[in-house]
This record gives structure tokens, C-alpha cells and sequence, in this order.
């Protein structure tokens, strides 16, 4: 199965505007049942949406997504610039994705995931479109490379290999079978070897909260 490539349509050989989702060449059949059935809108999120969010995270995720790896990443960090999805359905949030800055080695790259629908909207393609369009706007944004901790069954349809996360170490225990990479650039990974770091911009009130509390105790 080959990788999804994303890229903007064209019409009349001419590139078309670029509108979210259904603009991508779909070379992958996680994609084959979605395309053409928008049932939900799908969009960045507003701070608005955070309380809702981290709701559908602790149902999906459970108490103990705090302590994963991954969130040594996320932790007191701003998602990237227009990669916070938010999946509403008349409004009320049903699946979030966001991405966020890493150096894996030397290498610019994005951490993808939490990724969750809500329970009641599970296998109707809602992940595949949180996905698809997590990565156009990636791939459009010039972020050249993608790594994630996930089930490969899940993510490999998108592409992901372990292949690319074989030189690089996470800053914690992990699955490694689960570290996951795609380059949405050919090469992007090759070099990449060392310890992934996170990158983001400070979340400032985060981050103040964080030292107040290692203050306190
Ligand atoms: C993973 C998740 C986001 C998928 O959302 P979704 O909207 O149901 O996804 P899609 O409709 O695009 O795909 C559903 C398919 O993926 C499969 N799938 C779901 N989670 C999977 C996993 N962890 N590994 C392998 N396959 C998985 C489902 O069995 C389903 O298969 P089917 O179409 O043959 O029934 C959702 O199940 C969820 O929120 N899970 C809890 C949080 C989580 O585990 N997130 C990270 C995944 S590693």
C-alpha cells in the first residue's frame, strides 16, 4: 500500500483554493469509505473548545493519559500554529487531533496525536478525517516529517512506519513497536537520530502553573 500523499486539487489543470478536507489524492484505503461524506464540520479550535476537549480525553484516554511519554512532549507547550482539529457535530465537539513542535535529533518535526473520537462516533471514518486533514494541513504548512506513539494497525494505512523512529528515543518509556514516523517530505527522517525534544511555543499560563506548583511543594 503506498503512503497518502497530500496535496491540493486541481480543476482544469489548474490548482484549485484550498478548502479543508477531500482535497487529497487517496492512494490509501483508509480513506476509500470518507471521501465525499462530510457528516460533521471539521476545523481549528477556538480556546472555547478546551473544556470540551479535554473531556472527550479523559473518556477516550482515561486518568492515566497525564503520565504517558508523549505528554512529556505536550506538556506546558501550544500545539503548532493551525494543527489544534476540532470535530463538531451541530456544534458540540466530537474529535480533536492536535500536533505540536519536536526536534527529533536535529530534525524539525511534529508530534501527532492525542487523536480521539467521541464513543458514539467511533467507526464512521471520523479518525481517518481527523487525520487527513491533520497531515493536508501539515504538508501544506511545509512540516516535512510527522512522528507518533499508537497502535501501527491504526496508523500505518496514513503511511506511518517504525522504520522512520528507528535512530530516535523518546524522552521515556515506550512501546517502540508504537513509535511511529512519516515523511510527508522523502528523506525528512533519514538523519534523524538522538533523543526527540519538545519544541513548542510556551503555554505561558501552563507553564507559570507548573513553576508555582514545583514551587509550592
Ligand atoms: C482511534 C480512534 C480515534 C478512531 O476513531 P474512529 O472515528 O472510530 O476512526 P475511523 O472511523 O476512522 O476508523 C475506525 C476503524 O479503526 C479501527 N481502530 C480503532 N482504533 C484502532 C486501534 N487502536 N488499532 C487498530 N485499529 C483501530 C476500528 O476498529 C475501525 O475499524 P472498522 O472500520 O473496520 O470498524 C477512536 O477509536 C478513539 O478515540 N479511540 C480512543 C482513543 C485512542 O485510542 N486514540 C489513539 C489511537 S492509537
Amino acid at each position: 500500500m503506498r503512503a497518502i500523499v497530500p496535496r491540493p486539487s486541481s480543476i482544469n489543470g489548474r490548482e484549485a483554493p484550498i478548502t479543508p478536507i477531500s482535497n487529497f489524492d487517496v492512494d490509501a484505503s483508509a480513506f476509500a469509505q470518507v471521501i465525499g461524506k462530510p457528516f460533521l464540520a471539521i476545523a481549528s479550535e477556538t480556546p472555547a473548545d478546551s473544556g470540551a476537549r479535554e473531556r472527550l480525553l479523559d473518556e477516550a484516554f482515561g486518568a492515566a493519559r497525564s503520565g504517558k511519554t508523549a505528554e512529556r512532549l505536550r506538556a506546558g507547550r501550544l500545539p503548532a500554529q493551525g494543527l489544534a482539529l476540532a470535530a463538531k457535530d451541530a456544534g458540540k465537539l466530537i474529535g480533536s487531533l492536535r500536533m505540536w513542535h519536536i526536534l527529533a535529533g536535529e530534525v524539525s518535526a511534529l508530534l501527532l496525536g492525542p487523536l480521539a473520537a467521541a464513543k458514539a462516533y467511533r467507526s464512521r471514518g471520523l479518525g481517518r478525517r481527523l487525520m487527513g486533514e491533520a497531515l493536508f494541513r501539515a504538508a501544506r504548512a511545509g512540516h516535512k516529517a510527522v512522528l507518533l506513539v499508537g497502535d501501527a494497525a491504526y496508523y500505518e494505512p496514513f503511511g506511518f512506519s517504525r522504520r522512520h523512529t528507528l535512530g530516535l528515543v523518546l524522552p521515556g518509556p515506550v512501546d517502540e513497536a508504537r513509535f511511529l514516523g512519516l515523511e510527508l517530505k522523502g528523506g525528512a527522517l533519514q538523519a534523524a537520530r538522538g533523543v526527540v525534544v519538545a519544541a513548542g511555543a510556551r503555554d505561558l499560563p501552563a507553564y507559570r502553573g507548573a513553576i508555582e506548583f514545583r514551587r509550592a511543594a
